[in-house]
């Protein structure tokens, strides 16, 4: 079967060009023009034609806080496809005492049969020993080449700097890439136990104990253990000012740290997490939402590439049957928000629309940085002969109203409901397959693959 899509202007992370995309089978064959006769033709006028979206950090059917977040691969990938994302690395969680290669076939159990879109995987590592530091070889050998370890959590993911240094150095030999959530759990949770024995209990109290000064020095640690290992580190969910400077001040001195934000730190306050009554409970996640003032800090960070990628952390949890866990304690609130499926369109609309990056740019931050950092450039994250053929035509002048009533992740909510937004990815396609077009969803559960990554591009 070959394509064509026609009459756009094509977007890398390095062009904006008027070109033609001739697909043939699962790979582009080539960009340009004058192509002859093909057997289906995309009319692509007005529109941009920009790369499947990478979203290198997704939980679906994450055990989380008694519950289990609730998108499954099905749902969740489904959801992905509507947004423009056809590629998302997810989480596989090593539990206490658990081979870390069982902890990866039980996820990968989960998403085969489901996923519509090709998935990689991380792994969470939350206890490190000589047999887990080996296993983290034959991880890369598996084509899992990252892995997630905690500053948070104490007694749940949480590690030492000793093993963090142990785990970092061992990445120094086998060339894999230690991602950090960088937060002090020893003080918040003694802050969150103080505030809880006051009977502060609502869920605004989950940003005031989870101060941004925390997460900063968090931050300015790891970045100095992974100076100290001679290796990359990539801070996940980056949320504030205090830790942004800080992998500023790595980065200045000429250490390999990169960060990713996401669009709740964007766009999402406090003053979110402050809405009455448990209302604030739909914006619980970790790191917390920020006062409204850091949020032109990231965007600033994202122009200059101190911030060299937007992924979702998409942890989703229904507010009626699962927020509701912490009702009378915030801490039981499960962590996470939506987002797998407005990350696109909420990038396009407050970065190119409103401005602050090209086009270029955009497809840099949501899918050729991710790409080359997790192993996936040139198959992904880009539009290139041999690439595969994950496409979407975007729409820049449509506009659209985002709402729980309308969008295909399974959870009750939208943080961003009743925002308008510029942007729609109206066609959407997987190695060549068609999976959103005329706002009808033609997807297949199963038909997205594992992708086995190389080990850590410089971004
Ligand atoms: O609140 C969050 N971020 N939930 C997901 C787990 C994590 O730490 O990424
Ligand atoms: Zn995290
Ligand atoms: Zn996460």
């Amino acid at each position: 079967m070959t394509m064509l899509i026609k009459g756009g202007t094509v977007v890398t992370a390095s062009d904006a060009t008027r070109a033609d995309v001739l697909i043939d089978g699962e790979r582009i064959q080539a960009v340009g023009t004058g192509f002859g006769e093909t057997d289906t033709v995309i009319d692509a006028t007005g529109r941009y034609v920009m790369p499947g979206g990478i979203d290198v950090h997704t939980h679906m059917e994450l055990p989380f806080g008694g519950t289990v977040s609730s998108d499954d691969f099905a749902t969740g990938t489904e959801a992905a496809a509507w947004g423009g994302t056809t590629t998302i690395v997810d989480f596989a969680v090593q539990g206490h005492g658990e081979e870390l290669s069982a902890a990866l076939d039980r996820q990968l159990a989960k998403a085969g049969p489901k996923s519509h879109i090709d998935y990689g995987m991380h792994m969470i590592v939350r206890e490190i020993n000589d047999q887990v530091l080996r296993a983290m070889d034959a991880m890369i050998d598996r084509g899992v080449p990252s892995f997630k370890l905690f500053m948070a959590y104490p007694g749940v993911f949480m590690l030492g700097d000793g093993d963090i240094f142990r785990a970092m150095s061992r990445t120094a030999d086998n060339g894999g890439l230690i991602m950090m959530h960088a937060e002090n759990g020893g003080p918040i949770d003694v802050l969150v136990q103080r505030y809880l024995a006051e009977g502060k209990t609502a869920p605004i109290n989950h940003g005031l104990t989870r101060p941004a000064s925390m997460e900063g020095e968090a931050t300015h640690r790891a970045i100095a253990l992974a100076e100290l290992a001679g290796v990359p580190v990539y801070i996940v969910h980056l949320s504030s000012r205090e830790a942004l400077n800080a992998v500023r001040e790595g980065r200045d001195r000429g250490v390999p740290a990169y960060a990713e934000t996401c669009p709740q730190y964007l766009y999402l306050s406090l003053d979110d997490l402050a809405r009455p009554g448990f209302e604030g409970a739909k914006f619980v996640c970790s790191p917390p939402l920020r006062p409204a003032d850091h949020q032109a800090e990231l965007w600033q960070g994202l122009i200059t590439d101190d911030l060299q990628v937007v992924a979702t952390d998409h942890c989703p949890f229904d507010y009626k049957d699962q927020k509701i866990l912490g009702k009378s304690d915030f801490s039981l609130i499960p962590n996470g928000l939506p987002a797998v499926e407005d990350r696109y369109t909420l990038l396009w609309d407050g970065g190119v629309a409103a401005g602050h990056i090209s086009p270029m740019r955009f497809v840099e931050l949501v899918a050729t940085a991710p790409a080359r950092m997790f192993g996936l450039l040139p198959r992904k994250g880009t539009i290139a002969a041999g690439s595969d053929a994950d496409i979407v035509v975007f729409d820049p002048h449509a506009r659209r109203t985002l709402s729980a009533a309308t969008h295909h992740m399974r959870v009750d909510y939208s943080c961003y409901e009743g925002r308008t937004v510029r942007g729609l990815p109206e066609v959407v396609l997987q190695r060549g397959n068609v999976l959103v077009r005329d706002g009808k969803f033609h997807g297949t559960p199963g038909a997205g693959r594992f992708l086995e990554r190389s080990r850590f591009g410089p971004g």
